[in-house]
């Protein structure tokens, strides 16, 4: 199917990287947050990584015109109604995505070929679904961070999802310049499955003494030659996603290798959600000198 129009709830962390890809790759996108504060945080973010975009010449600086020229930010849902893709990238929360599932399906009543997709970390998306009556239109699309540079896209399907939906999702990844990587409806899909427990096992690891943040750090870094150690990780995803995530995973699992360990719950009942708050697991009072932490 041919797409003119996608939209996107959600101009935070990942809905303003989703927003900066698919207008890059030449879509017009309408970006949509409950504030209007927030959608201007979202564009600066996407007009800065532009910049650095240009900078390093991917692109030109008429394409970075071009592409914010695609982007429209809204407050009001209902001018989504003409969407024929909308990604949800909204707060990690079961109420909150329901809800707008709820009133999209209500809104695009008379565009029966719509595809609503999640980019949900761990909710199923079969639980999502049932806030919609078109089932077979429903997918998991599940982008990394920071979304313009992470070439993965999962492509989740339920058992409800339509065999040409699931397909035009796939193709549409690729159009994206990203490879996507088909997978199903269980909890944390692939990478989250495999990578939570990692991070969780990190947190259990210094809470033991087993070593310092930055030598847990270092240690993952320089010892597997992973791009950034754990906790800087964790800071980058933001902690009170990854906590919500632990929830989820704990409650379908019920394993301790899914369950949050107390400092991170700390942390987050603290405020600390890592970069986006200047403070977790690392300070970043000085953003390019971040500190440990005594935790
Ligand atoms: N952060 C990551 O690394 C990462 C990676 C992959 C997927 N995800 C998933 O992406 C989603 C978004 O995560 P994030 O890290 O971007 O969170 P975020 O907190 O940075 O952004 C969420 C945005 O959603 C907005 N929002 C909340 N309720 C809304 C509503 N009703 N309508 C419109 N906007 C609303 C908030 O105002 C905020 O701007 C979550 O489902 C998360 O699990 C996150």
């Amino acid at each position: 199917m041919a797409m003119q129009l996608v939209g996107v709830i959600g101009a935070g962390t990942m809905g303003n990287g989703i927003a900066h890809v698919f207008a890059r790759c030449g879509f017009n996108v309408m970006l949509c947050d409950v504030e209007q504060r927030f959608l201007d945080r979202g564009l600066a973010t996407i007009a800065k990584n532009l910049d650095r975009e240009v900078a390093k010449n991917k692109i030109t600086a008429g394409d970075k015109v071009s592409t914010l020229g695609r982007i429209t930010g809204v407050v009001d849902r209902a001018k989504m109604a003409d969407c024929d893709l909308v990604i949800e990238a909204a707060t990690e929360k079961f109420e909150i995505k329901a809800e707008i599932f709820r009133e999209l399906d209500r809104l695009m009543k008379s565009k029966p070929e719509v595809i609503l997709a999640s980019n949900t970390s761990s909710i199923s998306v079969t639980e999502l679904l049932t806030s919609v009556m078109r089932p077979e239109r429903f997918i998991g699309l599940h982008f990394f961070n920071p979304v313009p540079l992470m070439k993965l896209v999962e492509v989740v399907r339920t058992i409800a999802t339509a065999d040409d939906v699931y397909q035009t999702a796939y193709e549409f990844g690729k159009k994206l310049g990203k490879v996507p990587v088909r997978t199903s409806d269980k909890t944390g899909f692939i990478v989250n499955r495999l990578l939570v427990p990692y991070l969780l096992d990190a947190i259990r690891a210094y809470e033991e003494g087993v070593g310092s943040i930055e030598d847990i750090d270092n240690a993952m870094k320089l010892g597997c030659g992973y791009p950034m150690g754990p906790f800087t990780l964790l800071d980058f995803v933001g902690l009170e996603t990854t906590y919500y995530i632990t929830q989820v995973m704990f409650e379908e699992f019920k394993e301790r290798r899914f369950a949050s360990p107390p400092l991170l719950k700390r942390l987050v009942m603290a405020g600390w959600y890592g970069k986006k708050t200047g403070k977790g697991f690392y300070d970043y009072s000085d953003p390019n000198n971040p500190k440990a932490n005594k935790l």
